[in-house]
C-alpha cells in the first residue's frame, strides 16, 4: 500500500492496482500548489465528513475520473443527487471492493456542507488490503472508542491522525490515540494549512519519540509505503 500525502487531510492511496483519494482539499490549499488535481488518478474517493476542507475537489475529480464516492449515507444522497457514483455507508459498517475493505469507524467531530446542509455523522475508516491494515481517523478528538479498533478488528500497520489541534485533537492527544489503537507508527495530517493548525514539526516528532512512538510528517506530494 502506497500512501501519498496530498496536503491537509488529503491522501492518495494506491493498492491492488486501484487509486483511492481521501478527503480531497487540494486546489485551494496554498501549500499544495504543486499538486495538480487534473492529473490525479482515482477509482474511489473516500470521505470522512462534509466540511469544505475535506470535500472541496470531490466533484471535479469524480467528474473527470468517474470515481465512486464512498462516504456516509447523507453525503451519498448529496453527491448522488449531483449525478456522481456513490456508496453510502454508516458507522460500524464494512464495504469490500477490488480486494480492499473499508470499515467506517466512530469519529467525534461535526459534519455539514459549505452551504449549511446536513452532512451526516463524521467517520474514520479502517482500510485493509494485501494483509496490511491502516486506520484513517478523520477529523476527531481523542476518544475511548479508538480502543475498539485493535480489540475487534486487529493489529494496525499505520494510524493516520490529525495533529494540528484547534479543530481536531493535537499531537499530544494523537500520541494517546496511538496507545489506544496500539500502533506506534503514526502519520500526522490536518496540520499547517491554516494559522490555527500550524505546528512545530520537530516538537511534535520529539514528543512522540519521548513516548517510544514515531510520528511521520510527510512533505506534500511525498509518499510512505505500508
Ligand atoms: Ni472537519
Ligand atoms: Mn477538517
Amino acid at each position: 500500500m502506497k500512501i501519498t500525502y496530498l496536503g491537509h487531510a488529503s491522501l492518495g492511496i494506491e493498492t491492488n492496482g486501484k487509486h483511492i483519494i481521501v478527503d480531497p482539499f487540494i486546489s485551494a490549499n496554498e501549500l499544495a500548489k504543486h499538486i495538480d488535481i487534473q492529473t490525479l488518478k482515482a477509482d474511489y474517493i473516500l470521505l470522512t465528513h462534509a466540511h469544505q476542507d475535506h470535500v472541496l475537489d470531490v466533484e471535479t475529480i469524480a467528474q473527470r475520473t468517474g470515481a465512486t464516492v464512498i462516504c456516509n449515507a447523507e453525503m451519498s444522497y448529496y453527491y448522488g443527487n449531483k449525478g456522481l457514483k456513490v456508496i453510502g455507508m454508516n458507522t460500524g459498517g464494512k464495504f469490500e471492493f477490488d480486494g480492499i475493505s473499508v470499515r467506517s469507524t466512530i469519529a467525534f467531530h461535526s459534519s455539514s456542507f459549505a452551504d449549511g446542509s446536513y452532512g451526516g455523522n463524521p467517520n474514520g475508516y479502517v482500510l485493509e488490503a494485501n494483509g496490511k491494515r491502516i486506520y484513517i481517523a478523520g477529523d476527531t478528538s481523542l476518544t475511548y472508542e479508538m480502543k475498539l479498533i485493535p480489540e475487534t478488528i486487529g493489529k494496525l500497520d499505520l494510524a493516520v491522525f490529525p495533529v494540528g489541534d484547534h479543530f481536531t485533537m493535537g499531537f499530544e492527544d494523537a500520541c494517546f490515540a496511538a496507545d489506544f489503537v496500539q500502533c506506534n507508527k503514526v502519520l500526522g495530517y490536518h496540520l499547517d494549512t491554516f494559522p490555527p493548525i500550524k505546528i512545530d514539526h520537530q516538537i511534535a516528532k520529539d514528543y512522540f519519540s519521548s513516548k517510544g512512538k514515531e510520528l511521520v510528517l510527510l512533505e506534500i506530494g511525498s509518499d510512505l509505503g505500508v
